[in-house]
């Protein structure tokens, strides 16, 4: 039987794993997919640039678009990230009748709902395994392995060069900046790497996800999201002392009156297998209503960490080539007419427990005060804990953490508490999820 040609749109990071994993596991990858599979054409912007693969029987291009135009290619694999000329060539490829593996998850996020509609048009499929969590095939499995349940909530460690820079943080102690530096030398990090701290490339992908999940279109922008740059060493350390971990998760929870999408620094106890994933590693637990709770690990980035999720899906469609397109495996795991528009919940409606960090003077009756407005707004105190007071500036730092409450109501209550003379500084609060089954 022919081979089936493929054109790969980029040689970075990511290309180049790709054409090292195709390479080396050539057989097993033909025993798998029951063809051989080509890499026939490659681009790259700069073909003068060193690469991190062998491309000397690949003829090469600095023109994407011929790739896109060549009639002889039927997977057009596209690495080159961004929601720019990316997007341009993506929707060229499927207008052009071919399939697309993409591990861009900014394009899959934002623009995924217009290229699914366009593909499924066009009888062709677009996979992108790659742009959540690496290497870890957690789109097949919620889409095909867990199509029986009902998914209640999921929750994961879904950016490796985050996690990378908490562990090390936590660990050695290091400084933010410096381990920032390593994780952009080993390839870890967006193009943009406050794509990483600010959480947004783990919104991307948790954008996706909760699409899978739940049924529902995809709304990157609906999505809430903070960062780890305003964690402080003081916080991991109080953490660890109480018991818990901080980890930046991305939640998605379905509740009765919508879906809370949400990515943000998280206190978990540190008995919970989410809070012993570190390093690049990502994890992500999914709550099914038949099955309980499921997990899954592995690298959330990296080169053939990366490599191996887009193979699969090139090896997924290779494998379904000769089959009529109205019977392949949703885009979204539910069918296209049967995606929900359950609204997505503001942060002010979400229910939490909360640590809080309170830096006070150090002065008689501030405690008073403070649990005064905490109890005004409803809140429950679970434990106080107060540290010396700073030498120098004669200041006290209280750690509080609460039990549930609306969000709403800890908004009130930061800003009353902040609008007092004893607390001059803003009050970091960090929330916390118990992630029991
Ligand atoms: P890189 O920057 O390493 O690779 C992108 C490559 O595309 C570069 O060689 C770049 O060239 C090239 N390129 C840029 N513009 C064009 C163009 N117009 N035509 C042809 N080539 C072009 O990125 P990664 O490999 O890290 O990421 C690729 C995608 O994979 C992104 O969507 C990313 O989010 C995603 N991803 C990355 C992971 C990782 O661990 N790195 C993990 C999971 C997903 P130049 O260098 O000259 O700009
Ligand atoms: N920059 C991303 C991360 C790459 O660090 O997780 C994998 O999607």
């Amino acid at each position: 039987m022919q081979s089936v040609k493929i054109g790969i749109l980029g040689l970075g990071t990511v290309g180049s794993g790709t054409v090292n994993v195709l390479t080396r596991n050539s057989r097993e990858i033909s025993r798998r997919a029951g063809r051989d599979i080509e890499i026939y054409r490659a681009a790259d912007r700069d073909l003068d640039k060193p690469k991190g693969c062998d491309t000397s029987a690949i003829n090469l291009t600095d023109d994407a678009f011929d790739i896109i135009n060549d009639p002889d290619i039927q997977i057009v694999v596209e690495l080159i990230g961004g929601t720019g000329v990316a997007k341009e060539l993506v929707i060229k490829a499927i207008e052009n009748g071919k399939h697309v593996v993409t591990a861009n998850k900014a394009l899959i996020a934002m623009h995924g709902n217009e290229l699914f509609e366009l593909a499924q048009e066009r009888g062709v499929t677009i996979s992108f395994e790659a742009a959540v969590a690496g290497g870890i095939p957690i789109i097949k499995a919620m889409r095909e392995g867990l199509a029986g349940n009902r998914i209640e909530w999921l929750a994961g460690i879904i950016n490796g060069t985050g996690n990378f820079i908490l562990t090390e943080m936590r660990e050695k102690g290091r400084d933010f900046a410096d381990v920032l530096a390593e994780a952009q030398a080993l390839g870890y990090a967006e193009a943009d790497p406050t794509f990483d701290i600010e959480g947004i490339d783990a919104a991307h992908k948790l954008t996706i996800m909760a699409s899978i999940a739940f049924g529902i279109p995809l709304q990157f922008d609906k999505c809430y999201t903070e960062g780890i740059s305003r964690i402080a060493q003081e916080d991991v350390l109080n953490a660890n002392e109480l018991g818990y971990r901080i980890k930046h998760l991305g939640i998605a929870k379905k509740t009765t009156s919508g879906v809370e999408l949400r990515v943000h620094p998280t206190l978990i106890p540190q008995r919970r297998l989410l809070a012993n994933v570190n390093g690049v590693m990502n994890a992500v637990v999914v709550k099914g209503d038949a099955v309980g709770p499921t997990l899954y690990y592995g690298a959330g980035a990296g080169s053939e960490a990366t490599a191996s999720a887009v193979v699969a899906d090139i090896v997924d469609i290779v494998r379904a080539l000769t089959t009529d397109p109205e019977n392949r495996v949703p885009h979204l795991a539910f069918q296209p007419d049967a995606l929900k528009d359950t609204p997505i919940l503001p942060m002010s409606e979400v229910v939490t427990s909360y640590y809080l960090r309170i830096h006070t003077l150090d002065k008689p009756g501030v405690l008073a005060d403070i649990t005064r407005i905490l109890s005004k707004e409803g809140i429950n105190i679970e434990a106080i804990l107060q540290k010396q007071p700073e030498e120098h500036e004669g200041m006290v730092p209280i750690i509080m953490l609460t039990q549930a409450v609306i969000e709403k109501n800890m908004d009130q209550a930061i800003a009353q508490i902040e609008a007092l003379d004893t607390v001059p500084d803003s009050i970091m609060r960090i929330r916390m999820e118990s992630l029991g089954g």
